[in-house]
């Protein structure tokens, strides 16, 4: 089982200080950056791009970050992510006409790779290219905003990602995105996630430091 990891995502921090808000995650404990990437077209909101990434990198911060991408196509702007300093893309089988080759597209820019599935998405596909994903991120809210209520049949579709995992790719990380934070995010360990994406659990509390201490106590229970 991999170590957990737990991944603010800056979709609820201050966009006109993410520098200082991203230093201030890490100093409080946080192992990854989680950079959520959206279209207007794919979900219906719209955020930031490869230059927000780079800027971050220009500003010292040298921790992973994690590249959900929410935008339709995907391809073209998977080098400029790779480019700007991401270690870490994940994008929704729906959004590519090709997932194989968009899979390999993030490897060849010498970046990890992963799939993204919207709660009501099957994990079929899975199964024809594991060997190619470094991480499966399974959704537990609809995508496109943060601080939405976490959807409580996720946890026995973790299991059956958890069951695939094991079998195909057992080395690949098994994110679960939305909704999350200290009350539930044991549930979501024991159904087999090694990877904790919190948004507004974390940028939503006075003190982040605590915010995170409280769910890694949950996961360390
Ligand atoms: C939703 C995003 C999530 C979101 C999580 O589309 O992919 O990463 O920011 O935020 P919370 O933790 O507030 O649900
Ligand atoms: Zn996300």
């Amino acid at each position: 089982m991999n170590k957990p990891w737990i991944a603010p995502s800056i979709l609820s921090a201050d966009f006109a200080r993410l520098g200082d808000e991203v230093n201030a995650v890490l100093q409080a404990g946080a192992d990854v950056i989680h950079f959520d990437v959206m279209d207007n077209h794919y979900v219906p909101n719209l955020t930031i791009g490869p230059l927000v990434c780079q800027a971050l990198r220009d500003h010292g911060i040298t921790a992973p970050i994690d590249v959900h991408l929410m935008i339709k196509p995907v391809d073209r702007i998977i080098p400029d992510f790779a480019a700007a300093g991401a270690d870490w893309i994940t994008f929704h089988p729906e959004a590519s006409e090709h997932v194989d080759r968009s899979l390999s597209l993030i490897r060849e820019h010498g970046c990890k790779a992963g799939l993204v599935f919207n709660p009501a998405t099957p994990l079929d596909c899975l199964r024809y290219v594991a060997d190619k994903v470094d991480m499966v991120l399974l959704m537990s809210v609809n995508p496109g905003f943060g601080g939405q209520k976490f959807i409580p049949g996720t946890v026995d579709k973790i299991r059956e990602a958890r069951r695939l995992i094991d079998e195909l790719n057992p080395g690949a990380r098994l994110e679960v995105d939305g909704g999350i934070k200290a009350e539930n995010i044991r549930q979501v360990a024991e159904a087999g996630a090694d990877t904790f994406v919190a948004g507004s659990a974390v940028f939503g509390a006075d003190d982040y430091g605590q915010a995170i201490a409280d769910m890694r106590k949950e996961l360390e229970a």
